[in-house]
């Protein structure tokens, strides 16, 4: 559910009709409604009650301050990838004990301004990095809570590049080694072992991948606890899916999630955290971008966006589907032509759709990306020189720019030129 929806003939975010903004901010920008983030959010906080648990926003699916401090006054902690992510959410006022720290690559430097800012746990993904966790605490005075993530070799059936949990992955340690593994950790005097951190992948459409690896979680939980561990906190990372067509998509209810982790890991009494990204903010945002060109090509006719594969990546990277829609309404009865929708990049993979069927549109008219308020913004880039597009965050009647467009000056003098020049 989002609430960007046709009234009076045109597409609106909440009260705020997306031509209202396109005439502030120019064209393309990103959009995101306050209202969907937050349901979205409650749904996955409403689905665990009755658990002690805390949802951990996947920051990375959309990091602007304004969208996490609207996620965080309402209750959420996060989960964050770098340092950066760690200072932004710091920035936006989310308190270290709310905040998790996963990845496969953390740096002494971030693992030490995690430990001084304050962090709820790290997610550790290797041995090295246990050691490097321990050697920073000890220098530190400090003992570092840790979870460590298990690899439990389960087919997410989802996109390769983004599924994490079968044994070739990169992502944590392997599930059968985590009895010596713990006993490492166990033994180094900077660590706190809190709980068990298990993540399979992004965009899962099915529960039963899910069910699979959180049964192991729960043997592996009674068998660490019977080794001696204080298992009292399970991590179970992000990746339910959405729908990214409004036709006959119905990926799991929240809700139904919920069920299922209280079903397989109930029993355990621990404290669940989820990291929900895309979810929450997936279709909570939309990108919205003008015609500049209908060229005619042989046998089809291109759409060319303000827009491009700088803005939003996933097509081109995932061969990901988004709806695209005029932000005008079609008359009812016009008949849909199709389009190939490409942006102005010179690559033949900025294409963000072939043969789309659309109403009829000319220069100037706007259409909107759906689904594009996770993965969208953060993935973008500077390619070609394009600027980084603006961020608007709507609440009911009143939007703000959230991310200002740069201007050119400040792309171009980011450069230096050495001395020699
Ligand atoms: N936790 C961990 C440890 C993760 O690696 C991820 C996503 C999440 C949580 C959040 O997963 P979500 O709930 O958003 O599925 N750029 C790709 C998606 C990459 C996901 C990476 N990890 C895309 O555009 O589809």
């Amino acid at each position: 559910m989002d609430h960007f929806l046709y009234r009076d003939g045109a597409l609106y975010a909440e009260d705020v009709p997306l031509t209202d903004i396109a005439a502030a901010v120019g064209t393309p920008f990103y959009v995101y409604s306050t209202a969907t983030l937050l349901r979205h959010f409650q749904l996955f906080d409403e689905a665990l009650e009755g658990t002690d648990h805390l949802v951990c926003y996947a920051m990375k699916a959309a990091s602007n301050q304004a969208i996490l401090r609207t996620l965080a006054q309402a209750g959420a902690g996060m989960d964050v990838v770098s340092m950066g992510e760690y200072l932004r959410a710091k920035a936006a006022g989310v308190p270290g004990e709310k905040i998790v720290f996963s990845g496969v690559g953390k740096t002494a430097e971030e693992i030490r301004v995690a430990l001084e800012g304050g962090v709820r746990q790290f997610n550790v993904e290797s041995e090295p990095e246990m050691e490097a966790i321990n050697t920073v605490a000890l220098s530190l005075g400090k003992v570092a809570p840790i979870t460590i993530r298990v690899n439990p070799d389960v087919d997410a059936k989802t996109h390769a590049k983004i599924a994490t949990g079968k044994s070739e992955n990169k992502f944590g340690i392997p599930i059968a080694r985590a009895s010596a593994v713990y006993a490492h950790a166990a033994a180094l005097p900077g660590l706190q072992v809190v709980g068990i951190d298990v993540h399979i992948g992004s965009q899962l459409t099915d529960l039963a991948p899910f069910e699979a690896a959180y049964q192991k979680v729960a043997d592996l939980t009674e068998r660490l606890r019977a080794e001696g561990h204080d298992i009292r906190r399970l991590d179970l990372g992000g990746g339910l899916g959405i729908p990214y067509t409004r036709s006959n998509e119905a990926p799991p209810l929240p809700l139904d999630y919920g069920a299922l982790i209280k079903r397989t890991l109930g029993h355990l009494g621990c404290e669940i955290e989820i990291e929900p990204g895309r979810l929450i903010a997936g279709n909570a945002g939309l990108m919205v971008s003008r015609v500049i060109y209908v060229k005619s090509g042989e046998g089809r006719d291109f759409l060319i966006l303000d827009g491009a594969m700088n803005d939003l990546i996933r097509p081109a990277m995932y061969d990901a589907h988004h709806d695209i829609v005029p932000v005008i309404e079609p008359e009812p009865g016009v008949e849909p032509q199709p389009y190939d929708i490409v942006g102005p990049v010179c690559e033949t993979g900025d294409t963000f759709a072939k043969g789309r069927l659309m109403p009829p549109l000319a220069a100037g008219d706007l259409v909107a990306f759906r689904s594009a308020g996770a993965y969208g913004a953060v993935m973008s880039s500077e390619y070609n020189t394009r600027p980084l597009i603006p961020e608007v965050l709507v609440n009911g009647d009143q939007f703000a720019v959230i991310r200002a467009r740069p201007s050119f000056d400040e792309i171009i003098n980011r450069d230096t030129i050495p001395v020699w020049l």
